[in-house]
């Protein structure tokens, strides 16, 4: 399924030959707000007064006393002794500021034609104020306060982000999961972090429908004694049940509610919010990001990578759930007081040109999104990009995964016109900000490398001894704090100190990423070191989708692995050995993983066989799965303990195959 280029498939590939480097172009570097290159020196020189000069941008009801305790690493501690608020950061004081009638969001329905006025909205600075007050005055009233966590299950909606800044508001701690995932995912997060609210949406529209969710949080409701009440936005008129004393519908709650809330002054370092992700165990963790440093970090980057502008419309085509949404559609954006688009539904709904039209609709004129995306839009043809006036936008942005260069270049000319600079941005949920990216005014580019650290941040690659690499391939870390740096596992200490900072000392980050470091210093991301597959730019624990199939009556052994796959980076591939027959297996259990955890972890193949290679003490080689899946040679499989089993998978695989 080779993604075609139509039309200029031909440019693409004289460029793909040249391995072409593009600096910023003229007119972009000499009105960008970073042009000056000495901003890395002064910043990796003095990092502390850089990143407190990004802090003093902020409002703070107290200041700092100290920019960084790190005295006892890894535990950071950034803007010590200072108070502020994250909502009245983002909300309060562009508001007093003159700007409470600036639209924070045009927020565009899946079905905006079909709505009428009500499919597109612009919410302005005052509104989102406004209803983030009331509904921080809902969770007062229902006896939600500061430190209680409140979850947070809906559709890209307006309501997603007031609800978010509506727990900073009182102190209470967001803990958002994306609404692809299933309602079991749901009810693990909010037993692991106590939740005692949760948010959620009577239903989401996809490509139409309304898909229920009220009905399947209740399911789960039941099993969670400690979630006091639930709160639900009605987003398509489905009238799901309620329950009494229990149940509130969002509008109904915020009418009544008063219109002013007092912020409550957090510390710095008090938590903001927990977001889950998946690591190399089954169970994900709760990466816990506080609120001066986390701020400071997105403002931060969020500026100077995406140029910034007053007159921009920025538009960020991630979900909240994930923390792309949460660092550069809520916090980042709205610190910086910008111009976003929220979109809500599919790039092909109700056709392949949506994206586009949204962005000549709004003048978009920085857009962000994932390789995955782009290489689907590259597959859906040339033909959609062209019926609209994309002239609008300025700069693109890349997220999530390694891009290949062929997308890279498509986004450049098909997207961009050739004239906007890329921004490959590397980072992840446990570092809150953009970590490795271009500086478009500054950085020459090159496809496929998200280039050079940020200012004031350090990376290194290490070979497994702890050496640097200067120039090489081997594994990727970060050698200073940094102020949006993860400050725990929430509930889980140990865990934090095990997975991120034994391997090479407190005061080294692992990443979990490999990476290689070219003659230019240029960083290239490899992939994952650990058991977690990227797929469509979601992580994935392949231990997550091994449990949940063995959890399944009918399998009595199973092992997930990752394969290169065109469109989605990586796709999930599951051997399966069945407790009985296998008959017919394959479609069910693939479907059983998509009820578990969501559609996004459904296996593109299961495998069903007889037997799994082991070593004589019984661990399954994954290796060689994957080279049976990639059709590897083999190599040597005397260590197994039954080395006849590698043919009879090989056989499955091919037989199976589609
Ligand atoms: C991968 C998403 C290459 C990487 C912000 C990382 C990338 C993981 C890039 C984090 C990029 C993210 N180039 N790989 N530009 N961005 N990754 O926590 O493996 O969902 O460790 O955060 O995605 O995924 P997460």
């Amino acid at each position: 399924m080779e993604p075609t280029d139509k039309g200029r498939g031909g440019e693409l590939d004289v460029l793909l030959h040249t391995e072409q480097t593009f600096p910023p172009p003229k007119g972009f570097a000499e009105r960008a707000i970073a042009n000056d290159p000495s901003i890395y020196e002064r910043a990796n020189a003095d990092p502390e007064a850089w990143w407190s000069s990004w802090a003093e941008k902020l409002e703070w009801a107290e200041p700092f006393s100290q920019v960084l305790d790190w005295s006892d690493p890894p535990r950071a501690k950034w803007f010590v002794g200072g108070k502020l608020n994250a909502s009245v950061n983002c909300l309060d004081r562009h508001v007093a500021a003159g700007a409470g009638d600036r639209v924070a969001f045009h927020w565009e329905a899946e079905n905006a034609d079909d709505l009428g006025a009500e499919g597109r909205r612009g919410v302005t600075y005052a509104e989102l104020l406004d209803m983030t007050q009331r509904f921080a005055n809902v969770l007062r009233s229902v006896g939600v306060g500061k430190g209680d966590v409140v979850g947070i299950y809906l559709p890209m909606l307006p309501e997603a982000v007031a609800a978010m800044l509506g727990c900073a508001r009182i102190g209470a701690i967001h803990n958002v999961v994306f609404g692809g995932f299933s309602a079991e995912s749901v009810r693990e997060r909010m037993e692991f972090s106590d939740a005692k609210l949760l948010v959620t949406a009577d239903a989401t529209l996809r490509r139409g429908e309304p898909i229920p969710m009220k009905p399947a949080v209740d399911g789960i409701l039941t099993a969670l004694p400690k979630v006091e009440h639930c709160v639900v936005v009605d987003r398509c008129g489905t009238k799901p049940a309620m329950t009494e004393g229990r149940d509130l519908f969002w509008h109904e709650a915020l009418a009544e509610a008063e219109p002013v809330c007092e912020p409550e002054q957090m510390d710095s370092e008090d938590p903001l919010y927990i977001l889950y992700t998946s690591g190399s165990t089954g169970k994900p963790k709760g990466i816990l990001h506080t609120t001066g440093g986390y701020l400071t970090g997105v403002t931060a980057t969020h500026r100077l990578v995406f140029d910034l502008k007053d007159d921009d419309v920025y538009w960020c085509g991630a979900d909240i759930g994930w923390v792309t949404g949460h660092s550069y559609i809520v916090y980042g954006p709205l610190a910086n007081g910008a111009t976003s688009v929220i979109y809500e539904g599919a790039p092909n709904y109700p056709a392949e040109d949506r994206w586009w039209e949204i962005i000549e609709r709004y003048g978009v004129s920085i857009f962000y999104t994932a390789p995955t995306a782009i290489r689907a839009c590259m597959k859906w043809g040339d033909e959609h990009p062209e019926k609209h006036d994309l002239s609008s936008l300025r700069l693109l942005g890349s997220v999530g995964e390694p891009i290949n260069p062929r997308a890279w270049l498509w986004y450049r000319e098909v997207i961009g016109g050739g004239r906007c600079p890329i921004v490959d941005t590397w980072w992840q949920t446990e570092t809150g900000a953009i970590m490795i990216s271009p500086l478009p005014g500054l950085t020459t580019t090159k496809p496929g490398s998200a280039t050079i650290p940020f200012p004031g941040i350090e990376a290194k690659i290490l070979d497994s001894e702890g050496e640097e690499i200067e120039e090489g391939a081997g594994i990727l870390v970060l050698t200073r704090p940094w102020p949006s740096m993860a400050r725990d596992l929430y509930k889980e200490s140990d865990r934090f100190i095990e997975t991120y900072w034994d391997r090479y000392g407190r005061d080294t980050y692992l990443v979990g990423d490999a990476a290689r470091r070219d003659e230019d210093g240029y960083f290239w991301i490899v992939g994952r070191i650990d058991d977690v597959i990227n797929v469509s730019g979601h992580r994935l624990s392949t231990m997550e989708v091994e449990s949940t199939l063995v959890s399944n009556p009918k399998v009595a052994e199973a092992a997930v692995i990752g394969i290169p796959d065109e469109m989605t980076g990586q796709a999930i591939v599951a051997f399966c050995i069945p407790q009985g027959s296998g008959e017919g297996l394959e479609g069910e259990l693939r479907e059983y993983v998509a009820e578990k955890i969501g559609k996004l972890a459904r296996p593109k193949r299961i495998v069903i066989c007889d037997d799994l290679p082991k070593t004589r003490s019984g661990k399954i080689m994954r290796r060689l799965l994957r080279d049976i899946a990639a059709g590897e040679h083999l190599g040597d499989v005397t260590t197994l303990r039954d080395p006849d089993v590698v043919q009879d998978v090989v056989r499955r695989f091919a037989d199976q195959g589609d």
